[in-house]
């Protein structure tokens, strides 16, 4: 249902000026104009509290005047837009888009060239985005800097994570602005990619609060043909300015005009569930370019994975000093290879038992000898099996079990290496009924100078989903750059890693028990994550004694953020014989569902706790999933979300009365009872813990 209504007006001027705009519901404004030497300007308030103060803005061009001063203003043209559309998979099957717009368009004399400046204003928060017409001073052009600034009021808390170019892999550290310090953070913390790095450069999506309770959010949306935005902060000022990834030259950005940059988003608000049932991230992206989505399907899955971050098993077949041996094919087996036909054939009869779509197998093809660490090109080739993995019988067993196989394409950062190869290995993996693929980019990128939030790197995590959509693939690729909504226009995008996900519990420090209250304030913003939750076995002694990792969460926790966490794309991350010891608990997860009609965020607080319910896609089942950081909390939810008049049946899997996420992480205990729309709950949450319930229609 489109309705959409366009007032438009015109407004020349050649002097200095200024414009203001409002939201639909008036209570954010944005003025909007040019100052005496030319530089356009910006400053949002919400509420009439000043959100950003006057914030310039701009571009630098190499071998060229910059595109930040000596500006007049041509024209100033306004729209409104109220649509809505149906997202293939998604928080809610429609999604409304409602914002006013002002198109200021920019002249420099001297240079005779023109940029465009486009804001949208929604309810929720402000985007812009700088916009390059067809002209022929512009044919060709290099930025060497974006000068975009959002000055800051003053001295907020944030929810930060270091500006790396090369990984999001983080703890988020929750600091006031002017204590932002990325020296003084734990590097050893696990972390594999460190690219460079500066003391106040943190990355966007940063999430802020003000001492008088606003939520504010800066983040960027569509990054197409386009470096990754990370901030450089002013801690004694509060400005932060666009910090783009640069290329191995140094350079940032190639464009050809007409071309745009991406949105740069700046969400408000003082209710912070606003803030994660904002769809403005993807009403900023393009619809979808695929026209025949029907084979596009979410998906709950297994996988031989798990075992090999706990130390089970392993990854490469000869073991990691043979890496010569394992390139002469000389292979000797180390007796732990995950991998096998035969192990995989038992996660299929799992998955088929218990109703998962999907089976992973890493570490399946050759290569793992020497994957990792000597920055190499050559490792994987994507269509050769080890020898103990029969990729033929797989198939036919999966088939005849009504299982599908989810590829896994390590890529160890020779992303030179993968473009080669991908055609073969797409249709390999079509050749051998694989529908979705997970992706990886553990390491240093080849071609060798890059980082993986580069230009170069965004356009071929882009371009790899494009092409997959050729194969009709569905994509979850890790340790790419973090999504910004491009599922919107490649809905097989399916998911991606792009943050700290459970895997850090296994082998370093581990997530805090905050980690997954802040994630859907920051990373999950710009898309689905693979997240991998599910684990049952909490502290890694029970693989071996001497360890001392752990999950930082409760079991029930675990189960809450299937509910918490939103993807298409879920994995139960545990191994099978975990789940069977603990077949109540596990029931949960086979029930969940992945895909969803509405989304409710009842309460939320980022850093503190989260509680969410979700209705089923095209079923009047609901889930809910609550969770919260180290602190126990108490609290009562009314259950109107549910159908007025129906009964339905809640299962409670919440923590045990003396669990605790260090002391006592598996204590958990599951009721039955009948509910309406009129019930109120009450949820008790253990230190690092979490509730989860399924409610099932009984009339
Ligand atoms: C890191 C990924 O996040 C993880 O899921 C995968 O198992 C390893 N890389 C190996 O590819
Ligand atoms: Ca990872």
């Amino acid at each position: 249902m489109k309705n959409i209504s366009l007032f438009i007006f015109f407004l020349f001027s050649t002097i200095t000026f200024s414009q203001n705009l409002q939201s639909p519901d008036k209570q954010l404004e944005l003025t909007v104009g040019v100052n005496k030497i030319g530089r356009p300007y910006y400053s949002l308030n919400y509420k009439t509290k000043p959100v950003l103060q006057t914030s310039f803005l701009g571009v630098i061009l190499k071998n060229a005047n910059t595109l930040a001063a000596e500006f007049e203003i041509l024209k100033t043209s306004f729209s409104t837009v109220n649509e809505s559309w149906k997202p293939v998979l998604g928080e809610q099957k429609e999604i409304q888009n409602q914002y006013n717009q002002l198109i200021v368009e920019l002249f420099q004399k001297s240079t005779k060239r023109k940029m465009n400046i486009v804001f949208k204003l929604f309810n929720e928060g402000l985007a812009f985005r700088y916009e390059f017409p067809a002209q022929p001073e512009m044919n060709y052009f290099v930025i060497t800097d974006e000068v975009t600034q959002f000055a800051l009021t003053s001295n907020h808390k944030a929810f930060w994570i270091p500006g790396d170019y090369d990984s999001q892999e983080y703890v988020y550290n929750e600091t006031k602005l002017s204590q932002v310090d990325v020296s003084k953070l734990d590097m050893n913390n696990g972390i594999g990619m460190k690219g460079p790095m500066a003391n106040s450069r943190i990355q966007s999506p940063v999430m802020m609060k003000s001492t008088d309770g606003l939520y504010i959010n800066i983040f960027e949306a569509a990054v197409v043909n386009y470096p990754i935005m990370h901030l450089d902060l002013d801690t004694t000022t509060f400005l932060m300015q666009s910090h783009l990834v640069p290329n191995a030259i140094g350079d940032k950005a190639y464009l050809q005009a007409p071309a745009n940059s991406p949105w740069r988003t700046i969400m408000v608000s003082d209710d912070a569930r606003k803030i994660l049932a904002s769809k403005m991230t993807l009403n900023l992206n393009e619809p979808s370019k695929i026209e025949d989505t029907s084979w596009i399907k979410p998906m709950k899955y297994v996988g031989i994975w798990w075992e090999m971050h706990v130390g089970k098993a392993t990854w490469d077949y000869a073991g990691s000093q043979n890496a010569q041996m394992a390139q002469d094919a000389e292979l000797k087996p180390t007796g732990k290879h995950g991998a096998t036909t035969e192990n995989t054939k038992r996660y299929i009869d799992f998955a088929a038992k218990h109703g998962f779509d999907g089976v992973l197998v890493e570490g399946w093809n050759i290569g793992w000898e020497d994957w990792f660490g000597n920055w190499k090109e050559n490792v994987f080739d994507f269509v050769t099996a080890y020898p103990d993995f029969n990729v033929e019988e797989v198939q036919k067993y999966a088939e005849s079990k009504g299982v599908k196989m989810i590829m896994h394409h390590e890529t160890s950062g020779s992303v030179a290496n993968y473009e080669r190869r991908l055609d073969r290995a797409f249709s390999f993996m079509k050749k051998h009924n694989y529908n979705a693929v997970k992706s990886g980019y553990v390491g240093k990128i080849i071609p060798r100078g890059e980082w993986h939030d580069g230009q170069t790197m965004v356009n071929h995590f882009n371009w790899v989903v494009e092409r997959a959509a050729e194969y009709k693939i569905m994509v979850n690729s890790h340790e790419s750059s973090r999504p910004t909504g491009v599922h919107r226009t490649y809905p097989n995008y399916i998911a991606a890693e792009a943050a700290r996900g459970n895997e850090f519990n296994a082998w370093s420090n581990g997530n805090p028990p905050m980690h997954e209250t802040i994630l859907p304030f920051t990373r999950f913003l710009g898309g689905p994550m693979d997240y991998t939750p599910g684990i049952f076995e909490i502290k890694m002694n029970h693989y071996d004694a001497t360890k001392k990792e752990q999950v930082h969460t409760t079991l029930a926790k675990q189960l809450a953020l299937y509910v918490t966490i939103y993807s298409p794309l879920q994995m139960a991350a545990d191994l099978p014989e975990n789940y069977e010891r603990y077949p109540d608990a596990f029931q949960f997860i086979k029930d969940v569902e992945v895909d969803w009609d509405e989304t409710k965020i009842m309460e939320a607080e980022p850093g503190d706790y989260l509680t969410i319910a979700r209705k089923t896609k095209g079923k009047e089942s609901w889930f809910l999933g609550a969770i919260t950081d180290e602190n126990a909390r108490n609290t009562e939810i009314t259950l109107d979300f549910l159908t007025p008049g129906k009964k339905y049946k809640a299962t409670i899997y919440q923590d045990g009365k003396d669990a605790h996420w260090e002391k006592n992480p598996k204590a958990y205990s599951i009721k039955t009872v009948e509910v309406t729309a009129k019930t109120k709950l009450k949820l008790n949450l253990a230190a690092g813990g979490g509730t989860a319930i399924s409610f099932i229609p009984l009339n």
